[in-house]
């Protein structure tokens, strides 16, 4: 490594199915022209691509081959290199880390630990590092909520002795995506992602979100594992992660893609016309093994979210995954209620009918072919979930020990009234 930041071209490894170790699968360059324009370029090793096992890293865009791929979207990130990267949360302890120090994207994929999601790696040199042994235990849960607090209330990090330690603590679990706060840690069961409550949030976020997981499952659909914590007199979430499996050896790891990925689309606002749930279950049949299946719990998350006011259910909250070679979609995870204003009129964050976004039963079932459902089986998968988050959203969260006054506080979330209005 010459300068700590600013490489303009890095190395990526991949930890193949059933293998716990990374193998260097290509290398990935980024070039700022003239004109201002980024350009990325990646190309596969020739000796990775002499294995009988290599897999590709996205299977629509960097299919295997000699092929150098090239991309202007993303600042000339792949997006199955950026899927890797940490979001918001992760970029801000990273830059805190970093001083003054400009950061461009590949800094944010370098600098970042080792416990990003899916099975890929980045680094300067050619050859693989070992993978890491060591992880936060749920013991340091404490510590880590402390700086996440620091962190949110832009402190600095505390300094001194101790603060490579600290360093090194927060920064193990930023890879992960996302804007909230969070780590990853271990215990005897493998790998968790702790998401931390903020001082700020209106309710108990950790509660509510496994109490709205637990309620998910109770519809039907397949999502992560999660439970709550207790550190001092605050509440953690922990979801289990469904990228890795812990083995004699090591963790195996899943290959993961998001659905802004999957729909090729980006995060701005000139990219949303390809946020939708109908392209999604397009894109699913042109990859996973077994679409039809697939298609129809896409489905049932979609209306899922319409029905629970879900509308942050945004591309990055999807996601693709591939233990072996197949790919198939993702337990779901990240589902909180949201109560707007509105009662007549909630918009999902992706197009789900003819109507665009609108969270509407009727605008749910108007493409529902599209998801290999027949109208009639469509329309009593929305019926019966509705009467499970009807009949069953308080009792659930109760029993999760989400307080009386938070339910209060989300209970307009539920089968809002505009989601059967006369249209
Ligand atoms: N159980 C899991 N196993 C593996 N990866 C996961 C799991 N849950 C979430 N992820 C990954 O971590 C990212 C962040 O998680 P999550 O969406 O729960 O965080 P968040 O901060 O609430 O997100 P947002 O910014 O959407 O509010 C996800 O986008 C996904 O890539
Ligand atoms: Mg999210």
């Amino acid at each position: 490594m010459t300068s700590k930041f600013g490489a303009k071209e890095c190395y990526v490894y991949i930890t193949l199915p059933g293998a716990t170790t990374f193998v260097t699968a290509g290398r990935f360059v980024l070039d700022i022209q003239r004109s201002g324009v980024t350009v990325g370029r990646f190309v596969y090793g020739k000796s990775y691509l002499g294995r009988a096992d290599a897999v590709p890293i996205d299977p629509v865009e960097l299919k295997l081959g000699t092929t150098t791929y090239r991309t202007t979207a993303l600042k000339g990130v792949f997006g199955a290199l950026r899927d890797a990267a940490p979001d918001y949360w992760g970029r801000r302890v990273i830059e805190k880390h970093a001083g003054k120090a400009r950061l461009g994207e590949l800094d944010y994929l370098l600098f970042a630990p080792d416990d990003r999601a899916g099975a890929l790696g980045f680094g300067l040199n050619q050859e693989p590092p070992a993978p890491r042994r060591q992880f936060n235990k749920t013991l340091d849960l404490e510590t880590l909520q402390k700086l996440a607090d620091a962190i949110i209330a832009d402190e600095d990090m505390p300094s001194g002795a101790d603060a490579d330690q600290v360093e090194d603590l927060m920064l193990i679990g930023t890879s992960m995506g996302g804007a909230r706060p969070k780590a990853v840690v271990e215990d005897e069961g493998g790998l968790w992602i702790a998401k931390f409550n903020r001082p700020d949030d209106p309710w108990n976020y950790a509660r509510v979100e496994h109490a709205m997981l637990v309620l998910a499952r109770a519809c039907g659909i397949e999502t992560a594992e999660s439970k709550i914590t207790t550190i001092g007199d605050r509440d953690a979430l922990l979801v289990k992660r469904f990228d890795r499996e812990r083995t004699e050896y090591g963790y195996r790891r899943a290959r993961m893609i998001s659905g802004l990925t999957l729909l090729r689309t980006e995060d701005t606002h000139q990219h949303r016309e390809r946020w939708s749930y109908l392209l999604m279950a397009e894109e699913l049949r042109r990859i996973c093994a077994h679409p039809q299946q697939d298609a129809i719990e896409l489905f049932r998350r979609m209306c899922f979210n319409a029905l629970i006011s879900n509308i942050d259910d945004h591309p990055r909250n999807h996601a693709v995954i591939a233990r072996e070679s197949d790919w198939k979609l993702s337990p779901a995870y990240d589902l909180t209620p949201t109560t707007p204003v509105s009662i007549e009129r909630r918009d999902l964050a992706l197009q789900c009918g003819d109507l665009g976004r609108y969270a509407h039963a009727d605008n749910l079932l108007s493409q529902s072919e599209r998801f290999y459902f027949r109208n009639e089986e469509a329309r009593a998968t929305i019926t019966s979930m509705e009467q499970c988050i009807k009949g069953t959203w308080y009792e659930t969260a109760r029993r999760g020990r989400v307080s009386e006054r938070d339910c209060d506080r989300i209970a307009s979330a539920f089968v809002y009234p505009g989601f059967r209005l006369q249209l």
